[in-house]
């Protein structure tokens, strides 16, 4: 049976919509208030406060489709599985069912709705150790349903076990569930922790009933969840038969175009290449039509999209394809899903328009870098780049170190890869610290005065979104003197008078109130799932300052704060204008601080 992501999806949502389950939204790309990774990995990635107890407003049972990035793998793109975006489907339990019922589901979608022979699926469950027992629970829910004995293996931690997604937070033991392809066992122990091809995973059920800590214990979580997982494109082509998951709906005539349009002699390079442009081309569009609109940049997801689009030129130029092909692939891609993804039909220009933005940008930077290299070659003497000339191609145009590879190879020389390596890493050390001093310099001064600023600063960002109606508006910016605050966010348009009368009156009520403002330490993932927001750029596991005021703000910081609202005295917004594109700022001081209790 021929199946299309589109049969897919629909299969999917309506089966366990038929099970009580809200069908929700995917979430954004961009997590968030998640400072610790850059794109959204999985379908519980925005569930997580929900999975340690906040109740969902649409109920106990969820499921969805998610568009997810993970760019772990972005060097293995172009052989025949690897994709940097792709979609989950996913169904969750939130300490409503647990093990039976998931397993039951599970079992049904695949036999009864894919019709998926019973005999062609093999599981694995938990084997037990210290800090779990073996889920022979179920093992014998799947042997009930149908499942061959012989087919159900029972694996450690490191198969069976997923999560957290950091050093921290909800994780469990797992099931997860693969298709026995026609091939036979490679030797007597083989099993699906074997790569040799015979089983190909297309669910992961994960029973998340632990906290794991950071002394690497694991506690009980308040609720049973469960969390599962399916990929969207390796199902479609395990379900096809299919090598390739570019040979699916969605890439087959992107690659057919791609195809006609460039011309390769070395059959194996053509078709990597291939991939890897309908691979980053697909991701570069959902990164560019987000609902949070990322564009191409030099630091945080803004670096990775430009990664990609450079790319998908520089292998557009091995197979010999006209760059401007690039974005009507875009376009080819906006197309066929819209109707799922509204937000790249909203946001059509913006793809189009930056993306051929960064392939001018990157074509200059190609021209100059070529010259460089012409230079570099003159002057070399033993047929080796030395790492400091690659890293300076790199550094001053821009000039990518796998370009650089390529020419060299073409040319008959060699690079210098661990001594680029060492510059780059030089390099980034510099910056490291350049950054340090800066957030130093940001709250250097820990004078009353500015921290009772700073405090300031968490009550506008928390009212802003109320007063704006809007809880994608993040901190952009932030300085403090010892006369003002200056707060940067992103908002689209100008703030009427109203809004900021209101932003003002809402503070002033919050500084009347008196609420003390209350500092905690806690890992980092705890005080994201708490709903802390804030820009950090911490390591999982982390632990972070977090204020609390009432219940009006809880952001991560290093402070230092007042220790309550009514030390702020009076709160007084000064000027409100633009400081980017879609970026809005706002200046404010605090007044009459010292005698306002009186
Ligand atoms: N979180 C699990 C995964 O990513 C199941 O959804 O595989």
């Amino acid at each position: 049976m021929e199946i299309t992501t589109k049969e897919l999806r629909e299969k999917y949502l309506s089966y366990f919509k038929g099970k009580n389950h809200a069908i929700i939204q995917s979430a954004s790309l961009i997590p968030d208030n998640d400072p610790t990774v850059l794109f959204t990995t999985a379908g519980m990635h925005p569930l997580v406060p929900y999975l340690l107890g906040q109740k969902h407003p649409q109920g106990n049972r969820l499921a969805d489709v998610q568009k997810c990035v993970r760019t772990g793998d972005i060097d293995d793109v172009g052989d025949a599985t690897h994709c940097t975006f792709f979609e989950m489907l996913g169904n969750w339990s939130l300490g409503d069912y647990f093990k039976k019922e998931s397993i039951s589901f599970s079992y049904e979608f695949l036999t009864e709705v894919l019709k998926i022979p019973s005999e062609k699926i093999a599981v694995t469950v938990f084997k037990g150790d210290e800090d779990c027992e073996r889920d022979e629970y179920s093992a014998n829910c799947w042997i009930e349903k149908g499942i061959k004995k012989d087919n159900v293996f029972y694996l450690p931690k490191e198969n069976n076990w997923w999560g957290p997604a950091g050093i921290t937070g909800p994780c469990g033991p797992d099931t997860e569930i693969f298709y026995i392809r026609n091939q036979e066992k490679c030797c007597d122990e083989c099993s699906p922790a074997c790569n040799c091809g015979r089983y190909v995973e297309i669910w992961n059920n994960v029973f998340m009933e632990f906290f794991k800590n950071e002394d690497k214990t694991y506690s009980p979580l308040k609720q049973k969840n469960v969390d599962t997982g399916m990929g969207l494109e390796r199902t479609v082509a395990m379900l096809n038969g299919y090598e390739s998951v570019y040979d699916i709906d969605v890439f087959k005539p992107i690659i057919d175009f791609i195809k006609s349009q460039s011309s390769f002699t070395d059959e194996n390079e053509g078709v990597k290449a291939m991939r890897i442009i309908a691979d980053h081309i697909r991701t570069a569009t959902f990164m560019l039509g987000d609902e949070k609109g990322v564009t191409p940049g030099n630091v945080d997801q803004g670096y990775i999209l430009r990664r990609l689009i450079r790319r998908a030129v520089r292998f557009s130029r091995v197979i010999n394809m006209d760059f401007a092909n690039l974005s009507k692939i875009a376009e080819m891609y906006i197309d066929e899903y819209s109707a799922y993804y509204p937000e790249l039909k909203e946001n059509h220009d913006k793809i189009i328009n930056e993306l051929n933005l960064e392939i001018d940008r990157f074509t200059k930077t190609l021209t100059q870098g070529l010259k460089e290299f012409e230079k570099l070659l003159y002057y070399i003497k033993d047929k080796r780049i030395s790492g400091k000339a690659a890293f300076k191609l790199y550094d001053t145009y821009g000039f990518p170190i796998e370009m650089t590879q390529e020419l060299a190879k073409d040319n008959g020389v060699v690079v210098d890869i661990e001594g680029f390596e060492k510059a780059f890493k030089e390099h980034q050390a510099i910056s490291h610290a350049g950054a340090e001093q800066k957030f130093k310099g940001g709250l250097a001064d820990n004078s009353v005065i500015s921290s009772r600023l700073h405090t300031a600063t968490h009550l506008l960002n928390a009212t802003l979104k109320v007063v704006l109606n809007d809880n994608n508006i993040q901190q952009k910016g932030s300085n403090i003197t010892s006369e003002r605050l200056r707060f940067d966010f992103n908002f689209p348009r100008p703030l009427t008078k109203e809004e900021l009368q209101e932003v003002e009156d809402r503070i002033n009520e919050i500084i009347k109130e008196d609420v003390p403002v209350v500092c905690k330490e806690m890992p980092i993932e705890e005080a994201r799932a708490l709903g802390a927001i804030g820009v950090f750029a911490n390591k999982y596991g982390e632990v972070v300052k977090t204020y609390t005021i009432g219940k009006y703000s809880m952001e991560m910081c290093g402070g230092p704060h007042a220790n309550s609202t009514g030390e702020l005295g009076k709160f007084k917004i000064i000027k409100e204008q633009s400081s980017s594109s879609g970026i809005r700022r706002i200046k404010a001081v605090i007044t009459g601080c010292d005698n306002f209790k009186e």
